[in-house]
């Protein structure tokens, strides 16, 4: 893993413009921090997206026909969000998947003890690369809460839609958050918060650079970036260069100009009718689309096309 780090972070320093994959922000602190994040008043789509959870997940236990299937949920170990829906689908098995060994450890742990009767089986993975299930009964229901899947590229999202397809067996769905269009402003807010944690957490790549390949990023000298691109409909977070500077990697010298930047992540906004299609285009059927009031947010119910 910190090797797959530093070749990472070699290559996207060298390219134009610079850019580094985002599931590098998640290392033990930036995980702490997003949970922090989660909880922010800005930040509206997780309380929103568990309200939704709250409301529906009845009606995904009925779309399930109350097969009992085999939960698996990709990244976040998101105790929360799981909640609902081992409440009220019963799954005979929960997997959960995700790339940060520890998080996923301590996770089982707690989610074990929470409940006994449950068959926890965590997978350590990055699910953007191709990874198997364990062998088991029942249709698989994917969980792909956090809208983490705005974080991906739209075609991204379509291969990422058409690889799954195939694990979910007989009668199996996907369960997909996704973060919707609205006002700049609300938008703008939800990504530069009042006290700096999202500012904390981005800025924790280059932290994180400094610990473990012998960086010397000076924090001062960087500033966080969260903009709006209306015609790309997303947030685009970026590492900024205050002044020009010069930093060393790993015994490597890269040169920043003043206000350039390292691209840290991206997160798309989708309509339900951009969400639908782009599933579609991956081979599955939207059978669901559930949105708060205020349409903020929307959980997608997939089934595989037959
Ligand atoms: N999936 C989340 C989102 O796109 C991830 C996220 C939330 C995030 N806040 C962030 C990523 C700040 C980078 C920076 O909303």
């Amino acid at each position: 893993m910190s090797d797959s780090f530093r070749v990472a972070v070699l290559r996207g320093l060298s390219r134009r413009p610079r850019r580094i994959p985002s599931r590098f922000l998640y290392d033990r602190r930036g995980a702490e921090l997003f949970e922090e994040i989660c909880g922010l008043d800005e930040y509206y789509p997780t309380r929103t997206e568990c309200a939704l959870l709250d409301r529906h997940s009845p009606e995904v236990a009925v779309l399930l026909e109350r097969r009992q299937p085999r939960l698996v949920e990709f990244g976040g170990c998101s105790p929360a969000k799981a909640r609902y829906l081992l409440e009220t689908t019963r799954p005979r098995a929960y997997l959960p998947i995700d790339i940060c060994r520890d998080a996923l450890a301590a996770y089982a742990s707690d989610i074990v003890r929470e409940r006994p009767g449950l068959a926890v089986q965590p997978i350590h993975a990055d699910f953007m690369q191709p990874f198997r299930l364990p062998p088991g009964e029942g249709p698989v229901l994917g969980f792909f809460p956090g809208s983490t899947i705005g974080n991906m590229q739209p075609e991204q999202a379509v291969r990422f839609l058409a690889r799954i397809r195939p694990l979910l067996g007989e009668g199996g769905a996907m369960l997909v958050g996704v973060d919707m269009k609205k006002s700049h402003e609300r938008l703008f807010a939800a990504y530069n918060d009042a006290r700096g944690v999202t500012s904390a957490f981005i800025l924790n790549l280059v932290e994180r650079i400094n610990r473990e390949l012998e960086g010397d990023f000076d924090l001062g000298g960087f500033a966080h970036s969260a903009l709006y691109n209306a015609g790309r409909g997303r947030m685009e977070l970026h590492i900024v260069s205050r002044h020009r500077q010069v930093v060393h990697v790993a015994g490597r010298p890269y040169r920043f100009r003043c206000g350039e930047s390292i691209h840290a992540e991206d997160s798309h906004k989708y309509s339900v009718e951009e969400f639908q299609a782009l599933a579609k285009r991956a081979g599955f059927r939207p059978a669901a689309a559930w949105c708060d009031a205020e349409k903020l947010f929307c959980l997608h119910f997939l089934r595989p096309q037959e």
